[in-house]
């Protein structure tokens, strides 16, 4: 019946969602949410971390049931309760975060995959349809590479790819852009922006303003499920309730970067590495790398994708071994000390991609990070950091992969904390996180090192870890491009490192 109703302009929508609703025992995720999309139309959906925006899509996609209210495609009517293939089917795909494509099959297999679950046969046509595809998400030259070998740019390229594959009217991206570097940001804004001059409708979900900017003609603000706020990227980056709730209040002008001593390094305390080199395979993800990490100082590392920040987080944490040079902490050789042990001298790593304990809920999790500590050592600690954290709080007994990401980083930070760390090694910390909750993480780490715990920031934004860093190091290619104060550091060098 929606399918016959008129929107204000008289033109009928492709999308209709209709008082929709989703809850989750006590929690209401998506409470009584309406909105139209227009054929062709270029929509974002944005909002604080848990607002509800994925859960929106996913019931759009089929791949969750509303509690209440109604999804309806025009031509194909009511959606909302039907399976994720007949959705796909009806025209509608959906694009993740985080790909996970077929990983032993190649880049065009992936796409006759998404082809086939079409149900689009003949195969003629389909590869026909296959080298089209890849040919305009500039796969062409890959087709035949197996996917798990996909740098990241190329993997996000896939799953728009596999989304294109059933030849959608309209597609949902969810924070498809995190993770990416600068440059390679906007190589897939430029490749979604080509998607949508074919005509195709998005419905983009994004904490990476740029995409936003640079995409939506039209956006929508959620906030605690409901909808919030509406207008154009401009309008809404001007609304003052938007800003208290999503973006911050924080104006950009009236923050000072602190001018700060260099600390240096007192022996027998600290992180030193010494002309690293730790293999990947047969490349040489870190070159040479050379850096130190004072007691109680906050370093920041930048770098593109692939400069080698996992790996040097991952060789610091004992997850993976150096090849060469020599690595201590707090006067010890680290080398040969496996990575329990780096735990229980003070190091904690938090990892890129959070790793949490699927099936575990937020309090096991935490306990987990406090593994081998005293009963009462592990309540005082959880004491201490679910007071930075309130979400966590509120969300002690949530089963931890069903928790939106943001809630899911901040779990993971908050369980790299358990262990009571001297030194905390943060990888691509604000992932996924809304610009507001990335400050306030910030704020917690302000606090966290008034504690005297040392922390290693590894990023790829330079904005937020140069405002607390005492240091910079740049890496590029596995070796250390640049060293010194944040004041120090230019636009020139970062541009330098970023483009290789
Ligand atoms: N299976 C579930 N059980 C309980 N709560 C859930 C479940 N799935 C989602 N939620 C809750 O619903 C709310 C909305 O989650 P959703 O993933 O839609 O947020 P989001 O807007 O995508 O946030 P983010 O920006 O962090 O990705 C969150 O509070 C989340 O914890
Ligand atoms: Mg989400």
């Amino acid at each position: 019946m929606p399918d016959t109703n008129q929107s204000a302009s008289g033109v009928r929508p492709l999308l209709r969602v209709s008082n929709l609703t989703r809850r989750f025992g006590g929690v209401v995720a998506l409470d009584d949410v309406s909105f139209d999309v227009a054929e062709g139309e270029r929509l974002a959906v944005i909002g604080p971390n848990g607002a509800g925006k994925s859960t929106l899509l996913k019931l759009i996609a089929g791949q969750d049931r509303p509690t209440f209210g109604t999804v309806s495609l025009e031509g194909a009517g009511q959606i909302s309760g039907s399976s994720p293939r007949h959705i796909t089917r009806t025209g509608i795909s959906l694009a993740r975060q985080v790909p996970r494509p077929l990983r032993s099959l190649t880049v065009s297999e992936n796409v006759a995959v998404g082809i086939a679950a079409a149900g689009h046969r003949g195969h003629g046509r389909a590869q026909h349809r296959i080298e089209e595809i890849l040919e305009s998400t500039g796969l062409a030259g890959k087709a035949g590479r197996a996917a798990g070998t996909l740098p990241l740019l190329d993997l996000k390229r896939l799953e728009v790819a596999r989304a294109l594959a059933s030849a959608p009217r309209l597609i949902l991206l969810d924070e498809v852009s995190a993770g990416l570097s600068e440059s390679d940001l906007f190589e897939v804004i430029e490749l979604i922006r080509g998607i949508g001059e074919q005509g195709t409708a998005l419905v983009i979900v994004e904490h990476v303003q740029e995409v936003v900017k640079q995409l939506a003609q039209r956006v929508i603000v959620l906030n605690w499920g409901r909808l919030f706020a509406e207008g154009t990227p401009e309008s809404v980056a001007d609304d003052e309730r938007v800003r208290e709730v999503y973006f911050g209040a924080r104006d950009a002008d009236a923050i000072e970067t602190v001018p700060r001593e260099r600390p240096v390094l007192q022996p027998g305390q600290g992180l030193v590495l010494r002309d690293v080199v730790v293999k990947r395979g047969q490349h040489l993800a870190l070159n040479g790398a050379s850096l130190e990490v004072p007691a109680g100082s906050v370093t920041a590392v930048l770098g593109p994708n692939g400069a080698g920040k996992t790996t040097l987080s991952q060789c610091i944490s004992g997850l993976l071994p150096v090849a060469a040079g020599e690595l201590e902490y707090d006067g010890r050789d680290m080398r040969k000390v496996p990575a329990h042990a780096r735990a229980a001298a003070g190091i904690a790593h938090c990892q890129e991609g959070r790793k949490l304990f699927a099936g575990l809920t937020v309090e096991e999790n935490l306990m987990l990070g406090a593994f081998g500590k005293r009963r009462t050592e592990r309540q005082d600690l959880a004491e201490l950091v679910l007071a930075d954290f309130p979400v966590l709080h509120e969300r002690r007994t949530q089963v931890a992969t069903t928790m939106s990401g943001g809630q899911q980083q901040m779990l993971a930070i908050a369980r790299a904390l358990m262990s009571g760390p001297t030194l905390l090694v943060l990888d691509e910390l604000t992932l996924g996180l809304s610009p507001k909750a990335a400050d306030e993480i910030y704020e917690v780490l302000e606090r966290i090192t008034e504690r005297g715990t040392s922390l290693l920031l590894l990023e790829q934004n330079a904005e937020r870890p140069t405002r607390l860093a005492d240091q910079v190091y740049v890496l590029s290619h596995g070796k250390v491009v640049f060293s010194g104060a944040p004041g120090d550091l230019s636009q020139e060098d970062l541009v330098a490192a970023y483009l290789g």
